[in-house]
């Protein structure tokens, strides 16, 4: 099944009917994201609303694959400056290159294919304008060793922090990193924020 098939079917058990928490923990202790912010693989876009919400200026645009989560995105009361387009990150359309402040990451890093890693990390970079940063809940280890692991080995697909060093270290500089005191439950302890600036 397809991400859109699956919002058709209502099989979407990361939607959780809520901003994630250590995007609010970040909120909470630095403040909002001030300027364009671009959300990729917003899914239902509790957490578009959420940065929305912070920062009345800010633009916040959501973006997804598939278009019933658009759909869905699209239904709840708009709260700020936020929209919603479908698109593919690896073929971002040409208006959305070069100029976001930010990209907001959270739970597409996990959702795409390990093999695919290496051109998220350009995409990410051409959406970015120069020195733009990247603000990542990266999911480390979502898996328990007695769980029921989908046939190879996710979605959601774990990642080390060498990893992740290794796949952004040529494009982005690592400002900071730190374990969210807040997830959601069976999150907890698995995830590392990480903020990245753009080396351009
Ligand atoms: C695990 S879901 C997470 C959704 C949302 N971030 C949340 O936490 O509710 C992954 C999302 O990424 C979207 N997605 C997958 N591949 C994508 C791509 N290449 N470009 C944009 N969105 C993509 C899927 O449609 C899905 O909505």
């Amino acid at each position: 099944m397809d991400w859109n098939e699956r919002y058709q079917v209502g099989d979407t058990p990361w939607n959780k009917g809520g901003p994630a928490p250590p995007l609010l923990e970040w909120i909470q202790r630095r403040g909002a994201l001030e300027g364009d912010v671009l959300v990729p693989g917003c899914g239902p876009g509790h957490d578009v609303r959420a940065i929305a919400a912070a920062s009345r200026e800010s633009l916040v645009i959501g973006l997804d694959i598939a278009p019933n989560a658009i759909k869905e995105a699209s239904k709840y009361p708009t709260v700020g400056r936020e929209l919603f387009q479908c698109a593919d990150i690896f073929a971002l359309p040409k208006p959305l290159q070069n100029r976001f402040d930010w990209v907001f990451e959270h739970t597409l890093f996990c959702a795409i294919q390990p093999r695919q890693r290496p051109a998220y990390v350009p995409a990410i970079a051409s959406a970015l304008k120069p020195g733009g940063l990247l603000l990542a809940i990266f999911f480390l280890n979502p898996w328990d060793p007695d769980d029921e692991v989908p046939e190879g080995g996710g979605p959601p697909f774990g990642v080390t922090k060498e990893e992740l060093d290794n796949l952004f270290t040529p494009c982005f500089q690592l400002v900071e990193e730190f374990r969210p005191k807040e997830a959601f439950p069976g999150r907890e302890g698995r995830e590392v924020v990480r903020l990245l600036r753009l080396l351009r």
